[in-house]
């Protein structure tokens, strides 16, 4: 969602916000802004549309400088127009802001300042804070010594922060405050980035990558001054914070390209690795059972532990139920997949000897944080599996896995499904280990994982035939995509898949399921996917596929070579590995993103950009 970048230093910051501002893309958008202090004047310059369009129109009017701050927008308050795009100036120019999350009593402090005098010329309620930020400061300048417009500035930022309600990040610049960057969070991330005489601000950390490996993560209720040479943070009822500078893993080749079209298909690519990375120094062949650090519980807590709860939102959701599957399989563990945004506003029952994991690919999204803090402050141990280092999931959870993935760019998530399902698939062979599972069972699972990369890569060869499937049904408006027991996880994931980039409407079902509704729709114009690799319940699948076929709609399947059976009934068949059932959704998930990608390419969508879509949603 939206993205804020901002730096004080010697370099150009007009260059270095707009730079930022493009690695920032891939959070979703729909304009973009910035703002450099000049002359001791605020310039802004801002538009609805790409952060190209800003570069086009800051090309044309430039703006010179070396303290800014700038911003991509997410429209929640207001439609995409150049007027709500950020940043917003307060007052008569006194104070420019950017601001992620959402004000809530927005409405009625817009009241209050209108009543006040204050004009608004936007929708948002960003505007709001903007103004009572310069209401405040002027306020404050007659009361502080000497009329000291950094202690001004400062007090400024305290005072208005009490008066808001609801998530924010926020960037202020005071035009005459002329060397601070003022920043604030409650809910919405912001890093720092430590540079020799400048620093660095953003929403992640992707614009600070290849400038600074040194980073602050703020804390909520934290607000961070930054001068050229020095960083002051407080936190608004504790006070001085001593900030802990932490190091920055992320190198540029994370965030570049390289000879990929699209992130999306970089990433698909990238699995191989990704699983490995997963793997790494997690298993214990000689004992057949897995190492994982950093859960913070001791042996006999883990034992004594009766029940699983996994919560998460779309794709880390289905990880999810996949590690549902692999849990009371491996673990005997009952175990439920939560909805984040239900789970925080529910009270199931959870005991002490429940374990509760948020599982979450940016560590950001605010209702899987929602749904972890209202556990933890219940009192129970809550600990986290992801992806991004320093998140904010990531640093309140009390213990967690990473999943190692390197930055996840595509909006659509891909490569971080697949090592949720690895590290889920660790988790519930430690956990079973210290229960039921046996000794050659574990040992077993730990030589299937570990084959695990290579069988990704011989998925991936599958890419020329999906190709061709993809033109000959990118055409066509609905689909359905069915799977069942581990495969059924993977249905409803190649569904979000094929809506979420290229905007068609489909379903995902157990395969079964099918017959009691979803077998309405099924016609000549509408495919069916079936994920139906070599397994126990095939046959079953099989039958279903027999149903679809006999109404006349058209089977793409995903299978193991040489199936027969299959190819006798499919119109079309995409061949994956045979692997062991419980990681047939790490090689069937394969052709899945694969079809997607193609089929939205086909019809022309940006894959890396779906409409509406953004890559960590920070607001409920
Ligand atoms: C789909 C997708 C989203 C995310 C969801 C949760 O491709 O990316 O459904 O999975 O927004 O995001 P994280 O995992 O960052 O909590």
């Amino acid at each position: 969602m939206c993205g804020i970048v901002g730096y004080i230093g010697f370099r150009s910051v007009s260059d270095l916000l707009l730079e930022g501002l493009h690695r920032l893309e891939y959070r979703g958008y729909d304009s973009a802004g910035i703002a450099v202090l000049a002359d001791e004047s605020i310039v802004v310059r801002k538009r609805a549309g790409r952060v190209s369009e800003l570069a086009a129109l800051v090309q044309t009017q430039p703006v010179e400088g070396t303290i800014g701050i700038g911003h991509t927008r997410w429209a929640t308050h207001g439609g995409t127009t150049d007027e709500n795009s950020h940043p917003h100036v307060g007052g008569n120019g006194e104070v420019v802001i950017v601001h992620n999350g959402v004000i809530e009593n927005y409405d009625s402090l817009r009241e209050q300042l209108t009543a006040l005098g204050y004009v608004f010329h936007s929708q948002t309620d960003t505007e709001v804070v903007a103004h009572l930020l310069a209401h405040s400061y002027i306020e404050q300048l007659k009361l502080v010594e000497n009329s000291d417009t950094h202690a001004a500035a400062l007090k400024a930022v305290e005072a208005t922060l009490t008066r808001l309600k609801g998530t924010y990040g926020i960037c202020a610049l005071f035009r005459d405050a002329t060397d601070t960057i003022i920043a604030a969070r409650s809910g919405s991330p912001l890093v720092i980035g430590v540079g020799r005489d400048e620093y660095f601000v953003a929403s992640d950390a992707s614009p600070l990558v290849g400038y600074t490996q040194e980073v602050v993560y703020l804390a909520d209720s934290e607000i961070a001054v930054l001068r050229r040479d020095n960083m002051s943070i407080t936190h608004r009822t504790s006070g001085s914070v001593q900030p802990s500078i932490q190091t920055l893993e992320q190198v540029s080749s994370d965030i570049e390209l390289g000879d990929f079209p699209h992130y999306m298909l970089k990433e698909i690519y990238e699995q191989p690795k990704t699983i490995e990375n997963a793997l790494r120094g997690r298993l214990d062949d000689e004992e057949g059972t897995a190492v994982i650090g950093g859960l913070n519980l001791t042996p006999q807590q883990l034992r004594s532990i009766d029940r699983v709860v996994l919560t998460a939102c779309g794709t880390s959701w289905h990880a999810g139920l996949v590690g549902e599957y692999l849990l009371e399989e491996f673990a005997r563990l009952p175990t439920e997949v939560e909805y984040a945004s239900e789970l925080r506003y529910r009270n199931p029952p959870i005991t002490e000897r429940t374990l509760v994991f948020a599982i979450t690919q940016s560590g950001e999204t605010a209702d899987t944080l929602a749904a972890m803090r209202e556990c933890r402050r219940k009192g129970h141990p809550t600990l986290a599996i992801c992806n991004v280092v320093g998140s904010t999931i990531a640093r309140e959870a009390d213990g967690g896995i990473y999943l190692h993935a390197g930055p996840e760019i595509g909006v659509a998530s891909t490569k971080a499904f697949t090592s949720q399902v690895t590290v889920l698939t660790l988790l519930a062979l430690y956990l079973g280990r210290m229960r039921h599972l046996s000794y050659p069972a574990g040992k077993r699972i730990c030589r299937e994982l570990r084959q695990m990369p290579e069988k990704i890569e011989e998925a991936l060869k599958c890419h020329d035939s999906v190709k061709e499937i993809a033109e000959k049904y990118a055409g066509f408006d609905n689909y359905l995509y069915l799977g069942r027991l581990y495969n059924f996880p993977v249905a409803l994931e190649g569904a979000l898949k094929l809506k979420e980039i290229s905007y068609i409407h489909a379903e995902g079902y157990p395969a079964a399921e099918m017959k009691h509704g979803p077998i309405a729709l099924v016609d000549e114009r509408t495919p069916s996917v079936f994920v139906v690799p070599r397994c126990g319940i095939q046959p079953k699948v099989i039958s279903n596929m027999e149903e679809v076929k006999a109404r006349k709609g058209p089977v793409i399947a995903i299978a193991c070579e040489g199936d027969r059976e299959v190819e006798r009934i499919a119109d079309d068949v995409i061949y994956v590995p045979e692997v062991a059932e419980y990681l047939q959704p790490l090689v069937c998930a394969i052709p899945l993103q694969l079809l997607s990608y193609h089929v939205a390419l086909l019809r022309g969508c940006n894959v890396d950009r779906p409409r509406n879509l953004a890559k960590s949603v920070t607001v409920e």
